[in-house]
């Protein structure tokens, strides 16, 4: 404890707020009976965060736990087959979080016990999404509009469970004028759900305007004993960082953020409990997580959706690789597994040349608009 004199000049709350954070990261965070290795969590990007790319982001480091897309609890009753490839996990790919979505509290029961049954670690109920498709079936954020329905839910779900924590992933509300986050969240808790997550936005605003901190502290204030977890626009360690120490936060959820840097788990971890974050991956490593990334989709689906996946995806990975145009040109017309082999080989070979070149201040680094494309194919 340090008494009166040594305390630095803050706040009072401000204060204990930061000691508060400070012995909570050194306290594994805990939902129900799991143990989570970090408090960092892989958020669910429907059509992204497939076991695919899971295995990317944990191989690189950081990750405490991850969850699936939205699951539709009659899809995985009727285990058709795209469910089946949304669910699909392996050992690797643990802890994982299933989520649900729907209204139909009696298919929900019925699809949380499949998961359950399926190994997942944390069965999660999605409040938050503002997709019409899931909204107009009463599920995903439309759940922040009845309260008292929502509670009634989550209690039957909770009692169906035999030992898999429940947890539930809200926005703020539905618009300003209706902010329901905190004392739902409260409620939710008595009902038994084990672990909020909150994402700071209203469901009005879709992904626009900046995710809002004060009304996730809002939230871990409400609650009592759960952890709450931060969600919105973090990017970087320093973000991971802002958020825990603006709201006081258990733990913090990435989505957009890992899409181009599945390593930022690895760096926010190292950053927040040394101060210091690690040398970026080189491009070679870089390069062999979309490889990865690649094969993976081969293996969990196919090779055509792995070449259709990587079409879209390489505009992601890009973002940290420039100068790279000979990898997200060709890449976007790509043919099958030689061809992506092809293209990345000789990728590595242009790009390690003119590192190679830059280093010995031969040539100064090209910018990506800059990069002909003539060269790129003449250095393969
Ligand atoms: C394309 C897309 C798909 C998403 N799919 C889901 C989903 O299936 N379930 C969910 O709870 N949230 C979903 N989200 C919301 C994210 O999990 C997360 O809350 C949001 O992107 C804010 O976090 P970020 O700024 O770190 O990306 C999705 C977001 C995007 C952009």
């Amino acid at each position: 404890m340090l008494d009166g004199d040594m305390r630095p000049n803050l706040p009072q709350a401000t204060f204990v707020r930061i000691c508060y954070n400070l012995w909570s990261r050194m306290v594994p965070l805990r939902i129900g009976n799991l143990t989570l290795a970090t408090p960092l969590i892989l958020a669910p990007i429907a059509g992204y965060c497939d076991v695919s790319f899971r295995l990317i982001a944990r191989a690189c480091g950081g990750v405490g736990l991850a969850v699936t897309d939205l699951l539709s609890p009659d899809a995985c009753l009727r285990e058709t087959p795209k469910t089946m490839e949304l669910a699909a996990t392996c050992e690797e790919d643990s802890p994982l979080s299933m989520q649900l979505y729907g209204g139909d509290v009696r298919k929900l029961c019925d699809a949380a016990r499949w998961a359950e049954d399926r190994g997942a670690h944390v069965i999660d109920i999605n409040m938050g999404c503002p997709v019409d498709k899931v909204t107009k079936q009463d599920g995903g954020s439309k759940l922040l509009c009845d309260p008292d329905r929502t509670v009634g839910m989550v209690e039957q779900i909770a009692k169906v469970l035999k030992h898999t924590p429940l947890t539930a992933k809200l926005r703020l509300g539905w618009d300003d004028t209706c902010i329901v986050a905190p004392a739902l969240a409260r409620r939710l808790e008595e009902a038994g759900v084990q672990m909020i997550t909150i994402h700071g936005r209203t469901t009005e605003m879709r992904f626009t305007g900046e995710a809002r901190l004060d009304g996730i502290a809002e939230v871990v204030s409400a609650v009592k004993r759960i952890p709450v977890i931060g969600n919105g626009d973090v990017k970087s360690p320093q973000d991971a960082k802002r958020m825990f120490d603006k709201t006081g936060c258990a733990g913090v959820m990435i989505g957009r953020g890992a899409l181009s840097q599945p390593w930022i788990f690895r760096d926010t971890w190292s950053y927040l409990t040394t101060g210091i974050i690690p040398a970026p991956p080189t491009i070679t490593e870089k390069l062999n997580m979309v490889r990865r990334h690649f094969y993976n989709l081969c293996e969990w689906r196919s090779e055509r959706a792995a070449v259709i996946e990587l079409r879209k995806r390489i505009s992601w990975y890009s973002k940290t690789m420039n100068p790279c145009r000979s990898l997200k040109e060709p890449m976007r017309t790509v043919r099958d597994r030689a061809h992506f082999d092809e293209i990345c080989d000789r990728f590595e070979a242009w790009r390690t040349f003119h590192d190679d070149e830059v280093r010995a201040g031969r040539r100064p680094m090209l910018s990506p608009r800059d990069e002909p494309i003539e060269e790129m194919q003449a250095s393969g």
